[in-house]
């Protein structure tokens, strides 16, 4: 896969701008073991960086303008730091969808007085957009690591995950956390990352060897989602600000146990009484993670990966029949230690824990099952943790 789209952006930019380009840089998406929705609550998030990623073929130019060209979606978008801050193209027109990823990169670039210097790029994608496995943060941690390189600079990798967040949050106005963005930067071939939200430090975790993760994608997309995911984010802001009413100390979810929660949980709504619920157990089963892993317990960690989708199902209300049926049908097969829907929700995958031995027979009857209940042919596939944002040339 990574071959066939370095080459197919190369050849595309040799069109273009009629040379081969100076660079490629890759970005990967990532998927999310445990811990969901709380790295906005300082909790402990367990994603990895996959072997699906955007490719980015790039060269500085004397324009004075960058221009890139999305080979998935066969358009181009031109813009300058003056044109940057109205998010519209040097022809006044405004810059789309798309295109407000690698122009929140520059935007955040300028912010921090780091030069982001004119580039002709073209990219492309395989980590499949509005799945849950992170595409737009691999669009900004590719664009990062370009302008880097032209830009004679050099930012730890956290440092660029947290300026690809600001340019999400402040740019393209989605109040996301800093998982996607960490693991597309900080990424590490075959192992699990374990990040504490709050300090930002973080280890890896080996993925214990007779396991494998397999990855189902239900190929529902639901739109508005940065609408409701930034509503379930006031919600934990909310419970918080009430919560502080008995806890003065509490500067988010991660403060209060379960036991504390279930003391005061009568005083808080009922929608929100269930979003935060979710949180503050997640954060619990989040924290046992580490030790279940390095113990070799594949069989209890797992059970943390249904009772965290449960909880997503329930009380965040952020999955969908699709989802669901997904997840349950995964969980009945033969080798299957965990299922549970990965990312922000409202469509998208699932991510499984399986035998390594049964992962090849799973995904063969989890597709045909799936198929069967819901019509729909899902993507299935068995994932490689990889590394994250890597200049290839
Ligand atoms: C999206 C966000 C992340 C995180 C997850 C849910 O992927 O970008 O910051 O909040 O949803 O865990």
């Amino acid at each position: 896969m990574q071959t066939n789209l370095i080459g197919h952006i190369s050849t595309i930019f040799r069109e273009k701008f009629g040379h081969v380009p100076a660079h490629i840089a890759r970005a990967p998406g990532r998927v999310n073991l445990l811990g969901e929705h709380v790295d906005y609550n300082d909790g402990f998030v367990l994603p990895a960086a996959i072997d699906r990623a955007t490719y980015i073929a790039f060269s500085p130019t004397g324009a004075p303008h960058s221009t890139l060209w999305a080979a998935d979606f066969d358009q181009q978008v031109s813009f300058s730091p003056e044109t940057i801050s109205t998010k519209s193209q040097v022809d006044s027109s405004p810059i789309p969808e798309w295109g407000l990823y690698p122009a929140g990169v520059m935007w955040s670039l300028m912010e921090e007085t780091l030069p982001a210097f004119s580039m002709n790029a073209v990219f492309a994608s395989d980590v499949p957009r509005g799945s849950g496995l992170s595409s737009s943060a691999s669009v900004e941690m590719a664009f990062m690591l370009a302008w880097q390189t032209l830009g004679g600079w050099t930012l730890p990798p956290m440092r660029r995950a947290l300026l690809g967040q600001k340019a999400e949050n402040h740019y393209v106005g989605v109040n996301c956390g800093i998982m996607d963005q960490f693991a597309s930067a900080c990424g590490v071939e075959n192992k699990l990352l374990l990040l504490d939200c709050r300090s930002l430090e973080w280890k890896t975790i080996p993925l214990p060897e007779h396991v494998s993760i397999v990855i189902a994608d239900t190929t529902v997309r639901r739109k508005l989602t940065s609408g409701e995911y930034n509503k379930r984010r006031a919600a934990c802001d909310e419970a918080v600000r009430l919560l502080q009413q008995d806890l003065p100390y509490i500067e988010s979810l991660r403060d209060i146990n379960v036991e504390e929660f279930n003391r005061l949980a009568k005083k808080l709504p009922g929608e929100i009484e269930k979003r935060a619920r979710h949180v503050v157990e997640e954060i619990e089963r989040s924290n046992q993670a580490e030790a279940l892993l390095e113990a070799g317990n594949v069989r209890n960690f797992g059970r943390l990966m249904n009772e965290c989708h449960i909880s997503l199902r329930d009380l965040y209300e952020v999955s969908c029949p699709e989802l669901n049926v997904m997840v349950n049908i995964a969980q009945s097969i033969d080798g299957c230690y965990g299922a549970r829907l990965t990312g922000a929700g409202f469509g998208g995958c699932t991510v499984n824990l399986v035998a390594r031995e049964n992962a090849i027979e799973f995904s063969r009857t989890l597709a045909k099952g799936y198929e069967l209940e819901t019509g729909l042919p899902p993507e299935i596939y068995i994932t490689r943790a990889s590394n994250g944002a890597e200049l290839l040339r």
